[in-house]
């Protein structure tokens, strides 16, 4: 197998870099699969070596999370829109409670208003361009809502929740901070995310739901969006993404091979801290644009330059030395670096490094 005599860091908020271990183990099963003389995507899904694959996901998700018998883990597709949008068909018996975040908590309640559910925003800070989030304390939430949903990591704005709520009934989008970093998955009803950050290519979407909920499904919702049907068929109503869950395996057995989440957390943090730090101690020239320091991602930093010009000529200067993917989402502009576990150490001390040195050269 050839391996690319250089690999930049690649700071895209998705689809984005894998570990170069997940990537070369999985470029192998999908050439010959355990010396089988066929690859893991030319097989059935419905045959013992791709049953083996999903069942072994399967547990390693819950070992990594510490989950038990309460929750199904499933691999879907129709990413974490398609997730958002049957959420509500199936479980919103009741008025629903979202908090508007950011881009994706906000797309998220629409869909939900979309699909017919009685929507209470408890907070909204579109306002300030979404620059921060609502503190707990001043949600306005329903008493008896049949589920709050947050987004745990707003990717555009580059802010999270810096604990999940506690909530009997708790919805979490947790796409771009997945398995960064210890959850309580175990006090969530339902908890999803799309592979494309943090384990794997886009096409696979994880949920993982608790089984006391199935009893809430109307029965008009279609077998492929109904979560208890497919968590009865393992996923495999209809032909699931089979190389995509193989990639995730890979990823869960490179998890835990770094020491788990706790592990990788510590990682992610050293990470941030070095571009953040190169952010507070640019005199100015560089200014976060989350406006509250303790929602600050570790995933996602957002920040921007004295202008747009300016920003474009540090965007080319970083990719001619291997920094690459840095432009700002389209409505928030100046710069993103999405730090996702794959990220090594290096990577992130190299950006900040480069930062000052841009900052001294054009401040
Ligand atoms: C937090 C969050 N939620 C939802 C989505 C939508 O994911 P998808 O495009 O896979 O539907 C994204 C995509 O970037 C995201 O970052």
């Amino acid at each position: 197998m050839t391996t690319p005599a250089k690999r930049v860091f690649n700071f895209s908020a998705g689809p984005a870099m894998l570990p170069l271990e997940v990537l070369e183990a999985s470029a192998k099963a999908l050439i010959d699969y355990n010396s089988k003389g066929f690859g893991i995507a030319e097989c059935s899904h419905r045959g013992k070596e791709f049953d083996g694959v999903i069942d072994e996901a399967i547990t390693r998700t819950k070992s990594l999370l510490g989950l038990g018998d309460t929750h199904d883990v499933l691999f879907l597709q129709g990413g974490a829109t398609q997730l958002f949008t049957t959420i509500p068909m199936n479980f919103a018996n009741g008025p629903v409670d979202y908090l508007v975040s950011g881009e994706w908590s906000q797309k998220a309640a629409k869909a939900a208003q979309a699909a017919g559910a009685k929507v209470n925003i408890v907070a909204n800070t579109e306002a300030s361009n979404f620059d921060h989030s609502t503190a707990e304390k001043d949600w306005k939430l329903t008493n008896d809502a049949a589920y709050l949903h947050v987004c745990s990591n707003e990717t555009v704005h580059g802010h999270r929740l810096a604990a999940w709520p506690k909530h009997p009934n708790l919805v979490v989008d947790a796409s771009s901070e997945f398995m960064a970093r210890p959850h309580p998955v175990k006090d969530a009803a339902l908890v999803y995310a799309g592979a494309q950050k943090n384990l794997g290519p886009a096409g696979v979407v994880v949920a993982i739901v608790r089984k006391d909920w199935y009893a809430r499904i109307p029965k008009s919702v279609p077998g492929l969006w109904n979560f208890q049907k497919q968590a009865e068929a393992k996923s495999m109503i209809n032909t699931p993404p089979t190389f995509g869950i193989y990639i995730l395996l890979e990823t869960f057995r490179w998890l835990e091979k770094q020491g788990g989440l706790a592990a990788i957390e510590q990682v992610n943090e050293q990470k941030a801290a070095a571009i953040y730090s190169a952010i507070d101690n640019s005199n100015g020239y560089y200014k976060g644009t989350v406006t509250v320091n303790e929602q600050r991602s570790r995933m996602n930093i957002t920040f921007k330059l004295p202008n747009e010009e300016i920003t474009d000529v540090m965007i080319k200067d970083a990719a001619k030395q291997g920094l690459v993917a840095l432009k700002g989402y389209r409505t928030v502009g100046g710069i993103r670096a999405s730090t996702y576990n794959a990220m090594p150490l290096e990577g992130a001390k190299a950006l900040a490094s480069f930062m000052t040195d841009f900052a001294k050269k054009n401040g």
